[in-house]
């Protein structure tokens, strides 16, 4: 085997294990996540707490799955009233743009 051949293997399976961490790790974990930032002291999937259960919120927005990713993340960040009933969701400010996307998408794909 040529030196050349060699020196190429270990850029290729670096390049190949990169692809495949990003590909793990690129997301945020929606289902992991909702457990970590304390979602569920007002939130169960199926049970109504203080707030809706995920799976009556997937119910009804699943129309437009896509563009309420960015709405529900937005309200998941700086909270928000008037949807669900009279208590507000408080604003949940340690949370990021993208675990509050990673949560919604994780919301939506509740059936
Ligand atoms: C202090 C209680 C509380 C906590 C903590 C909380 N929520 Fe809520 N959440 C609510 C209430 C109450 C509503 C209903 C608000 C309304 O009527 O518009 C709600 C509504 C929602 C909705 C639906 C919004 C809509 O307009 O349909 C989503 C999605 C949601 N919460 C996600 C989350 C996530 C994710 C977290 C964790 C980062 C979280 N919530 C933490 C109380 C809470």
């Amino acid at each position: 085997m040529s030196e050349y051949a060699t020196a190429w293997k270990l850029p290729a399976g670096l390049f190949a294990l990169l692809t495949f961490a990003a590909a793990v790790y690129g997301e945020p974990d929606g289902a992991a996540l909702v457990a970590e930032k304390r979602c569920v002291a007002c939130h169960d999937e199926t049970e109504v707490l203080l707030g809706p259960p995920y799976r009556a919120i997937a119910a009804r927005h699943a129309a437009q799955a896509d563009v309420m990713v960015e709405v529900l993340a937005r309200k998941i960040i700086l909270g928000g009233a008037g949807n669900w009933g009279v208590v507000p969701m408080v604003p949940n400010e340690h949370v990021s743009e993208d675990e509050a996307r990673a949560m919604a998408r994780w919301i939506l794909a509740l059936d």
